[in-house]
C-alpha cells in the first residue's frame, strides 16, 4: 500500500469517507483514524497498528452534537466534563450506542469519546462528516507518536495517509474518565489532570494500577509506551550508570551522556518524552535514564508513562 502524506485536512477526510485509513495529528499524539460506523475500515486500523483485538478505541468528534449518536445516554457528570474540558485532552466513557460496530468497542457495552483540540484534527473531522475511531498511530508496544515522522517511521505502507500537522502540543495521551460507573473513575492520567477534574467534580475517583485499571480499560494489560531500550527512573541524575546510555529530566547533569535532554518545566518533559524515547532507539542505546518528577498536575500522567515504560522494558537491555 502507497502511504501517502498530505497537508490538506480535506485530501485526507476523502479516504475516510472511502473507508480507509488516515493518521491525524492532536494537541495530545497522532491518531491512525477510520470511520467508527465502518466495520472493515475499523478493522484496517487493528491490522496497521498490530493491535489486540481485545483494544478498544477511542471515537473522535468534531462537535458535541456528534456524542448523541455515539452513546446510549449521557451522565449527568459526563455532560459536566464535556462542557468544561471539550475540546481537550479528555476522553470520556459512557454507555455505547447499539448503532457502533462493537468492533469499535472490542465488545464492550461502553464507548470512549474525545473531541481534540487541535485546528487541523477539528478540520478533519469537520471534512470527514462522521466520527473517526481511532487509538495512537504507533505500531502496537511501541511509544506513542508526537510527530508526522514517527507515524511515517511506523505505519509507512500500512495505512492509505498521513496528515501532517506539525508537533503535538501535549506529548502524552488524553486523560480518560469512566462515566459510567459512579462516582466516575480516571483509569488514565493525562493532561486534564486530576486537581482540574475534582475542581469540577469533586467526588472522582483514581483507579490503581493493581486494580479496577486492569480490568476496565482494557488497553492498560498491554504493553505501552516503551521504547526498546531498558527505561530507568533515577531520583537525580548522579545516579546515571556507565555505558551507551541517555537521559532526561529536569535537573542537568554534571557529566552528561551525549544522549541527554534537560527540559526545564513538566510540561517540556512530557512533551519530550516520546520522542526522545525513539531517537534513543534510533542511536541504540541500552539504558534510558529518566528522572522522577513530584506527582502533582501534568507529572501525575508523566510519572504513569514513565513507570509503564520502565516495567515494559524491565527485562530488555537494548534489544
Ligand atoms: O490522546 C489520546 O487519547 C490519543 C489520541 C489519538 O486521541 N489516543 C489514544 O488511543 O491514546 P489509544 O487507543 O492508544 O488509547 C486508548 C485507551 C486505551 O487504554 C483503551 O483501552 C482505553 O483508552 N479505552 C478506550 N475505550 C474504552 C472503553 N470503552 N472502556 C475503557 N477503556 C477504554
Ligand atoms: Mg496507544
Amino acid at each position: 500500500m502507497t502511504t501517502i502524506v498530505t497537508d490538506s485536512p480535506e485530501e485526507a477526510a476523502r479516504f475516510i469517507r472511502d473507508g480507509e485509513t488516515v493518521a491525524f495529528p492532536t494537541e495530545t499524539v497522532y491518531g491512525l483514524g477510520a470511520d467508527a460506523f465502518a466495520e472493515d475500515a475499523v478493522r484496517k486500523i487493528f491490522q496497521a497498528k498490530g493491535r489486540p483485538q481485545d483494544n478498544p478505541l477511542i471515537v473522535h468528534v468534531a462537535s458535541i452534537s456528534q456524542i448523541d449518536g455515539l452513546v446510549d445516554r449521557w451522565t449527568p457528570e459526563a455532560r459536566t466534563l464535556v462542557d468544561q474540558f471539550f475540546p481537550g485532552p479528555l476522553t470520556i466513557i459512557l454507555p455505547k450506542s447499539p448503532s457502533v460496530p462493537s468492533v469499535v468497542t472490542s465488545g464492550l457495552e461502553t464507548i470512549g469519546i474525545r473531541m481534540p483540540d487541535h485546528p487541523v484534527a477539528s478540520a478533519f473531522l469537520e471534512a470527514c462528516g462522521r466520527p473517526v475511531a481511532a487509538p495512537s498511530a504507533n505500531r502496537s508496544g511501541h511509544p506513542s507518536p508526537t510527530t508526522w515522522e514517527a507515524v511515517w517511521e511506523d505505519l509507512q505502507g500500512r495505512v492509505r495517509c498521513i496528515l501532517q500537522g506539525g508537533r503535538s502540543r501535549v506529548g502524552l495521551e488524553s486523560t480518560v474518565v469512566d462515566c459510567t460507573s459512579s462516582p466516575p473513575e480516571v483509569l488514565r492520567a493525562g493532561a486534564v489532570s486530576v486537581e482540574q477534574l475534582h475542581e469540577v467534580l469533586p467526588e472522582i475517583r483514581i483507579s490503581s494500577v493493581e486494580s479496577a485499571d486492569v480490568v476496565r480499560s482494557p488497553g492498560m494489560r498491554h504493553r505501552h509506551y516503551a521504547p526498546r531500550a531498558r527505561v530507568t527512573i533515577v531520583e537525580t541524575p548522579s545516579a546515571i550508570g556507565p555505558g551507551n546510555v541517555a537521559y532526561i529530566g529536569l535537573d542537568a547533569p554534571s557529566s552528561p551522556p551525549t544522549t541527554s535532554r534537560v527540559c526545564e518545566s513538566v510540561e517540556e518533559y512530557a512533551h519530550e518524552l516520546f520522542d526522545f524515547f525513539r531517537m534513543c532507539d534510533a542511536s541504540g542505546i541500552e539504558t534510558i535514564y529518566c528522572q522522577s518528577v513530584s506527582e502533582s498536575r501534568l507529572g501525575r500522567a508523566l510519572m504513569d508513562r514513565l513507570r509503564r515504560a520502565s516495567e515494559a522494558t524491565a527485562g530488555s537491555a537494548g534489544r
